[in-house]
């Protein structure tokens, strides 16, 4: 089976930690049963070069906003606009299997705010949320969500 492509973007190391859990939860599964599939992930950042994405991926953001106070109210996007830019680079948007939303309970209605947008500027779906770095049982989670869309 193909990996499971995501690309992700990290400001203070959560989401990039979850995605560590989740490429070593892959490569155990696959150990146990060889047509589970790995976790492939890039992470986005200011220094990426922009590119025609090939294959289809996910998308891992986390939540940083500023201002308003729910949806479509003033809000405004910071730290990952690069992810966002770049999943809307040309055709790239066209190969986005889904988002997986990271945030923070506390925020209320503004909870993993940027996955919905992420979801509605690509036309997709949020497929998985979760808080912070993720706990283990978020790792499973989202990795039989992930197997059984990609
Ligand atoms: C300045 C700031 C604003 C944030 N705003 C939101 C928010 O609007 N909604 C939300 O769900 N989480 C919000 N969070 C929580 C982060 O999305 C959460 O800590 C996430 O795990 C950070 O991922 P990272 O460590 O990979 O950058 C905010 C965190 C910070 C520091």
């Amino acid at each position: 089976m193909q990996p499971i492509r995501i690309l992700f973007s990290s400001i203070s190391g959560n989401t990039r930690g979850f995605i560590q859990k989740l490429s070593t939860y892959a490569n155990d599964q696959q150990a146990i049963n060889p047509s589970a599939p790995l976790i492939e992930a890039v992470e986005i950042s200011d220094l990426t070069n922009f590119t025609d994405e090939t294959t289809p991926f996910f998308v891992c953001v986390p939540t940083y906003l500023s201002g308003g106070n729910g949806i479509d109210n003033g809000v405004k996007e910071l730290m990952t606009n690069t992810l966002g830019e770049y999943i809307t680079y040309n055709r790239n948007a066209q190969l986005v299997q889904g988002i997986i939303g990271s945030g923070n309970r506390n925020f209320n209605e503004q909870y993993v705010l940027t996955a919905r947008r992420y979801a509605h500027a690509t036309n997709t779906a949020v497929v998985a949320d979760y808080e912070l770095r993720g706990t283990s049982q978020d790792v499973e989670r989202i990795y039989s969500i992930l197997t059984k869309l990609a």
